[in-house]
């Protein structure tokens, strides 16, 4: 899909982190877009944000995981503007815990968030978008830990891996029918946002929320709090996301260590090998050099 001034996008997650980057990337565009948050407080000071800079916006309080809600979204998105040409499944949270200390109710809303939320999206768009009879596409933000696995991240690689086959069987349901619409899923690694701090709404627990944690747990919680606050900045998956959507490009790897994450998954599988630890967090630091003696 090309020449996007003037078409609407529907971005879910959108009052921060990723979301927020994408629906300021697509103001830049020219387009129209649809702001959908499950916090009003957030979700409005992106619409402030993105109405100063002279686009036209919708704010929606939605919460993904709501059949009702989403599907009250695209009534709300339909009725203001007829149509939708880019749809961003973005909204998600992540929990950090063994897979046996993680509650179930954290289970139950990473599921119902991170892939009911898809599910949802896709289910209440892609029909109209279909009849709309122009082209489209699809966004679905999973994570390169829906390609990869990493201890402490069993509820989130679930949902994520979930959303990835999702991805990959809705494209061929759209390339076999030959649709205009059509789809990426986007695999980041570490990015800048508030993903581990901040919750979905109810059971939604950010990672400090659960204090049955063990001490191995405890350090990965550390090291990826710190390797997201180190990450890259999201305006940089925005950038990459509108590159994929002109070249139709279904994958959207936006780390080159989660290329070699998947060949060493891959190489496991194929040699019927247990999987193998992949190092979650980017090489540390090379120390800065020491500065040069001052002459006395
Ligand atoms: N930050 C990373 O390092 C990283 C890496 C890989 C994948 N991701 C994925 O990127 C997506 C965006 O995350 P982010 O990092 O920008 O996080 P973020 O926490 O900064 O932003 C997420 C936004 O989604 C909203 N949200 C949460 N639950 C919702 C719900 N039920 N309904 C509607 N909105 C809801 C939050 O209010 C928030 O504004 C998520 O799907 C996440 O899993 C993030």
């Amino acid at each position: 899909m090309d020449d996007l001034k003037g078409k609407v996008a529907v971005i879910t997650g959108a009052g921060n982190g990723i979301g927020r980057a994408i629906a300021l990337a697509a103001a830049e565009k020219g387009m129209r877009v649809v702001l959908a948050d499950i916090d009003p407080a957030r979700v409005e000071k992106v619409a402030e944000e993105l109405t100063a800079l002279g686009a036209d916006v919708q704010a929606v309080v939605v919460d993904v995981a709501d059949v009702v809600s989403v599907g009250a979204l695209a009534e709300a998105a339909y009725a203001q503007y007829g149509k939708v040409h880019l749809l961003v499944n973005n909204a998600g949270i992540a929990y950090l815990n063994s897979a046996w200390e993680t509650p179930l109710e954290v289970w139950r809303r990473m599921m119902a968030v991170n892939l009911d939320g898809v599910v949802y999206g896709v289910r209440s768009f892609v029909p109209r978008m279909l009849e709309g009879g122009e082209p489209g596409h699809i966004v679905n933000v999973a994570s390169a830990a829906g390609l990869v696995t990493s201890p402490g991240l069993a509820a989130y690689c679930a949902s994520k891996f979930a959303v990835v086959g999702l991805s990959e069987a809705l494209f061929h349901d759209l390339r076999v029918r030959e649709s205009k619409v059509s789809v990426s899923v986007v695999c980041p690694s570490w990015v800048q946002t508030a993903i581990t701090s901040v919750g979905g709404g109810d059971g939604a627990k950010a990672h400090g929320d659960v204090d049955v944690v063990d001490d191995i747990a405890k350090g990965a919680r550390a090291a990826i709090t710190e390797a997201v606050r180190t990450g890259i900045p999201a305006s940089d998956v925005a950038t990459q996301v509108f590159d994929a959507i002109a070249a139709d490009r279904f994958y959207v790897l936006t780390h080159p260590m989660t290329l070699a994450g998947v060949r060493i998954r891959t190489d496991d599988i194929l040699g019927t090998r247990p999987p193998t630890l992949f190092p979650i967090l980017p090489p540390p630091r090379a120390p800065k050099p020491p500065k040069p003696a001052q002459p006395a």
